[in-house]
């Protein structure tokens, strides 16, 4: 199979292309799509055969639930039951956007979908063109990221085809994504609302919504064995070049200086703009101003992603601090480490 590019850069022609992605949806075949996080993968959420296709075409774990992305907040009651109110206020005030709520899910939803839990994870993507193909298809489209199981998510068609190509009917090209890292995810069916992924909508955001907001443990400390995360794709290496990765957490300069000392032939650096003259020699890679989180989020899995055509054999990071986005940030790069992470203070 050849995987058709669904180039949507034409603004005239869009409805059309519009139609053509729908078309395949409704026809039980795979589809790339973009959204403001990362590339989904998508299929009919509501035909189990093409959900099956899914982890197929990725190599995913047969325990790794899928969220559904629905194009408004009016859905939400076709998929989910006992709705607490607190799932209305924030799709009121975060949809179209990158957070996913776990909700209970009613028996229309196939356990292909979420491996067999009583609940599902929703969300409403903010990418127009995303929006309309669901719309037009007229069904929830379940989508996981669109890299092969393991690999960084990605951020553009091209990343997305690398892993992809073969493997999928379509892939519609939305240009890049402007958040960068995946959304959120807040469980909703605990008495205390849980953030069982940091992503895209930070945990203050939440907070200013709905007060006392729970930090599962999995967000930043490698689980023990045997123990059970309450997302259960939180529990796989992810994200990770072929190089192993260190983390180094800590004020930025700490942590440069102690790169530096670790410096050899074939050493890769993830640092902050301003930290990129200290390891000249080395392939390096910028993640973005230290201060500027978004652009942080925008570019981490770019720069996992293009070590695997550098040749080094070990990769040590930067990490921001886990305010803000820097808590998604910080996530994404400690998985890719495995959660191998040397802490310096201030
Ligand atoms: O931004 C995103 O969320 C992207 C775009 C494409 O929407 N999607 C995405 O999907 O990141 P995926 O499959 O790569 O990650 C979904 C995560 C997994 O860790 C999965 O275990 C968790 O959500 N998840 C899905 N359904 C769940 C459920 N019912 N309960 C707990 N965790 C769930
Ligand atoms: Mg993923």
């Amino acid at each position: 199979m050849k995987t058709r590019v669904i180039s949507i850069q034409n603004p005239v022609r869009q409805a059309e292309e519009v139609k053509e992605a729908a078309a395949v949806l409704r026809s039980g075949r795979l589809l790339g799509i973009p959204t403001e996080t990362v590339y989904g993968l998508g299929a009919n959420g509501l035909d189990t055969a093409a959900v099956r296709r899914i982890f197929e075409a990725k190599g995913r774990p047969q325990d790794n639930p899928l969220i559904l992305h629905i194009p408004d907040a009016s859905w939400l009651d076709r998929y989910c039951r006992s709705i607490p109110p607190e799932a209305a206020a924030l799709a009121e005030r975060f949809w179209p956007g990158p957070l996913t709520m776990i909700l209970r899910r009613r028996e229309n939803v196939p356990n292909a979908v979420t491996c067999g839990l009583d609940t599902v994870g929703v969300r409403c993507p903010d990418h127009p063109v995303t929006l309309a193909i669901i719309r037009a298809s007229g069904v929830p489209v379940a989508a996981p990221s669109g890299n092969l199981s393991g690999r960084p998510s990605p951020t553009c068609a091209r990343h997305m085809l690398e892993d992809m190509d073969g493997r999928i009917e379509a892939i519609v090209d939305g240009g890049p994504c402007g958040v960068g890292v995946e959304s959120t995810i807040l469980d909703l069916t605990a008495s205390v609302p849980r953030l069982l992924r940091p992503g895209g909508l930070p945990l203050e955001s939440l907070e200013a919504v709905l007060g006392e907001v729970a930090v599962d443990r999995a967000v930043t400390a490698p689980l023990s064995a045997g123990e059970k995360p309450k997302a259960p794709g939180m529990k796989y290496r992810h994200y990770a070049p072929k190089a192993p990765v260190t983390v180094v957490s800590g004020g930025c300069l700490r942590s440069a200086r102690y790169i530096r000392k670790n410096l050899g032939p074939q050493i890769g650096v993830i640092c902050f703009d301003e930290y990129r003259d200290l390891f000249s020699g080395c392939v390096v890679r910028s993640i973005g101003p230290a201060s500027d989180q978004a652009e942080q989020a925008r570019r981490v899995f770019d720069v996992l992603r293009a070590f695997d055509e550098s040749g080094v054999t070990a990769i040590y990071a930067q990490c921001p601090s886990g305010t803000g986005l820097g808590l998604a940030v910080a996530n994404r790069l400690k998985k890719a480490a495995g959660f191998q992470v040397v802490e310096l203070g201030e």
